[in-house]
This record gives structure tokens, sequence and C-alpha cells, in this order.
């Protein structure tokens, strides 16, 4: 995502028309229960129980496809919007008023954390740290992570979230899984291969368990802390899991997301592990204890619920591309979604991976509306 472009067809822009209508569907009528369309059905479908609809949320869905967004990064930075309890709040709650969407993701970054441990990083737009950790003697001095002292404005968003979130939806909070965070941190930027940090794990492998250790816990602490604030999901980013073949993904990746998970077992609020470019690791994922996982679209969800079984509920798998598609052609793609989720409990709809920043507003109305309007 972070390489794409899109140089040869430029996609369609929001029309004034199009920012008209979602305007108007800016103020659906507040609802206080946590009930109907924007409440019970994500939690239900999180844990398999049956519900009145498919719940959708949407990767990325606070984020610059919205004019709303783009409007008031206009006039501040995306760290200054992260770190402003009332900005990243506000932020978050952006597409819950403008479409029918049955959960909230906390406006943050994956990086947001490790900014709180001390580690210097810039969004231009995505992550680089400044200087990157390659040293055992970096990574022994990398401090704990006490959320409460390191990144108060996060747990302070969360809160106002859930005082003032459109229609009581719930809220997800997040973090990065660690090595999706170590090939930032190794890397020092975003990169297709992230070449430095896989080498890495071949070269030192060690001092990357190490590193993935000291991560796995500091996330831990970061996401029970969104917890204990009032998130009522977390979410563990795999991003970049596709690029480890499984005998590493698990000695690597997956013990350490495991770490993370199993320190939060104690906690009644479902985990969700998103693996994007997952499709060969699933039988690997399936014995994380997880709630829910993650798909991105090259893995048929049919397949993937065999492979996981009857214990896990998934999430996905659009391929963000289909919202360029003319308005019944993405009805097409969306039932398809749909039957290979099957009629079992526990598919939570969702893109892919993020939302491309050129999307146009109306074509995810009409999604939301769309698995709402098939599912009732
Ligand atoms: O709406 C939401 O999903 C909540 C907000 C959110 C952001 N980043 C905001 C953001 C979430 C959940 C993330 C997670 C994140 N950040 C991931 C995991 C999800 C994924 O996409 O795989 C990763 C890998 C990152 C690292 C990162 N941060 C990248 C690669 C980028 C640049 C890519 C991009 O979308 O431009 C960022 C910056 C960033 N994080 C932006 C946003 C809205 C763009 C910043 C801007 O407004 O300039």
């Amino acid at each position: 995502m972070v390489e794409r472009t899109l140089s040869s067809t430029p996609p369609p822009q929001p029309s004034p028309a199009s920012q008209g209508r979602g305007s108007e569907r800016s103020y659906p009528l507040p609802r206080s229960t946590g009930e109907g369309k924007g409440g019970g059905a994500f939690l239900a479908a999180c844990r398999r129980q049956p519900v009145t609809h498919t719940p959708i949320w949407v990767m990325r869905q606070a984020g610059r496809y919205l004019p709303e967004y783009r409007a008031l990064r206009a006039k501040v930075d995306f760290a200054t919007l992260t770190r402003t309890p009332d900005l990243a709040a506000e932020v978050t709650m952006q597409p819950l008023r403008r479409f029918e969407l049955d959960a909230a993701i906390l406006f943050s970054d994956i990086m947001t954390p490790l900014q709180g441990m001390g580690i210097a990083l810039d969004f231009e737009p995505g992550p680089v740290v400044r200087e990157p950790i390659r040293t055992l003697k970096q990574i022994e001095a990398l401090p704990l992570l006490l959320p409460e002292r390191d990144v108060p404005f996060v747990l302070e968003s969360v809160r106002l979230v859930r005082a003032n979130a459109p229609r009581n939806a719930p809220l997800i909070g997040f973090a990065g899984a660690p090595f999706t965070l170590l090939c930032y941190l190794v890397c020092g930027r975003p990169s297709k291969e992230f070449a430095a940090a896989r080498a890495f794990l071949y070269v030192e492998p060690r001092i990357a368990e190490l590193l993935l250790d000291k991560l796995a816990d500091a996330m831990a602490a970061y996401l029970r802390a969104q917890a204990q604030a009032g998130a009522q999901a977390l979410m563990l980013f795999e991003s970049w899991a596709g690029l480890l073949a499984p005998p590493e993904f698990r000695r690597f990746a997956l013990r350490a997301a495991a770490r993370t998970i199993d320190a939060l077992r104690t906690l009644d609020v479902p985990i969700i592990y998103y693996a994007n470019q997952g499709a060969t690791l699933m039988e690997s994922i399936a014995g994380l204890d997880v709630d829910v996982v993650g798909v991105d679209w090259r893995a048929p969800l049919g397949a993937v619920r065999r492979t996981l079984g009857a214990e896990k509920a998934v999430q996905g798998n659009l391929d963000p591309a289909a919202l360029f598609a003319a308005p019944d052609d993405l009805k097409r793609h969306v039932d398809l979604v749909l039957s290979e989720a099957g009629a079992a409990p526990g598919h939570i709809f969702n893109l892919g991976h993020g939302i491309w920043p050129e999307t146009n507003p109306d074509a995810v109305a009409r999604l939301v509306d769309y698995v709402h309007e098939r599912t009732a």
C-alpha cells in the first residue's frame, strides 16, 4: 500500500454533489444503547454470536479519502492530530457521522506508542525512524512502555470517543504486531521488501527475538491500557506478515504476537489479529488464541474459515480497489465476499487492507448500506 501509485488512471475524486450526499447522511438519530445498526452486531460477530445484520467497518476509515479529514489535516500535522485527544476523537468519529458503520477504530498510528518510548520519528506520511534500531545496545536501551505516563493522550482519546460516539458504536483499540513494528524500526522507513529487517532475522535471530519480546510486552501494556480506558475490542495489525515464509513467520512474528495476546487474555475484550498477505500462513494462525482473524483480499474467506476452524470469526476481505467499480459491479463483488464468508455466525465485513485515499466516499456509503440491506 505504501508504494502504491495510481499514476495511469486517476481514480474519481468526490464531486461536490457526493459531498452533499455525505453531509445529508451526517447526523443519524443518536441511539444510546449500543443496540441496532451501530452497536451490538460488531461485538456479537466477534464472539460468533448470531447477528441482525453483518457488521461492517473499514480499515483506515478515518483518513484522507474524507474531505472533512483533509480539511483538518490542512491545518494540523498528522502527529499533532494523534496527540491531541479532542482532534483524534473528532477524526475517529468523522466516518461514523457519514456512514452507518458498526464500529469505530481509534485514530492513531501503530508507531505512536514507539514515539512514547522515546523513538524519534516523522510521518512523511509513512513513518520514518530517525535512528533505525539494529544493535543489541539500542535494543537493551529501549525503555518499558508505561501508557499512562508515555501516551496519556491516546487513553484520553479513547475516553472521549466512548463518551461521544454516534450511535454508541463500539470502539476498536489497536497496536502494531511486534514483527510489523520491527520492520519499521530496523529499516527506518516504509519499503516493499523490508530487506534489512528480514536479513536481520537471519543474521541476528536471537537479537531479533529480544527486540520482538520487548515490543510484544510494550504492545500488551498499550492494548491493556486502551481496553481499561474503554476500548471494546483490540486489534493487532500484522501488516507485513506476507513477507515471511511459514517457519520464520512462526518463529518470529507469530511467537511474538502470541506473547502479546497471552498477556491480554484476562481481559474480557475480543481480540482481532490481522495478517496482510497471510493466505499461506493460516494454518499457523489457526493456533493463535484470538477471536477474529482479519484477512486480506487475496485469500478466499471460505478456504480461510475451513483452515481456521469453527472457533474463530473472520474479518474482511473486499479488495480496496473494488470501491472503484461501477455501483452494480460493486454489489456483485460484495455478494462474492458474503457468499465466501458463508452463513455461519462470525463474519465482520471489511476491506482486505486500508481504504485508498483516492476513494470516493459515496462508494463507501453504498458499500455500507448494501452490506446491511443484503444481510438484514
Ligand atoms: O482509520 C483508521 O484505520 C485508524 C487510523 C490508523 C492510521 N494508521 C492512521 C494513519 C491506523 C489503524 C493505522 C495503522 C497503521 N499505520 C498500519 C497498520 C495498518 C495497515 O495499513 O497495514 C501501518 C502499517 C501504519 C504505518 C503507517 N502510518 C503508514 C504506512 C502510513 C502512510 C500510509 C498512508 O496511509 O499514507 C502512516 C501514516 C498514517 N497513519 C496516515 C493515517 C491517516 C496518513 C497520514 C496523513 O494524514 O498524512
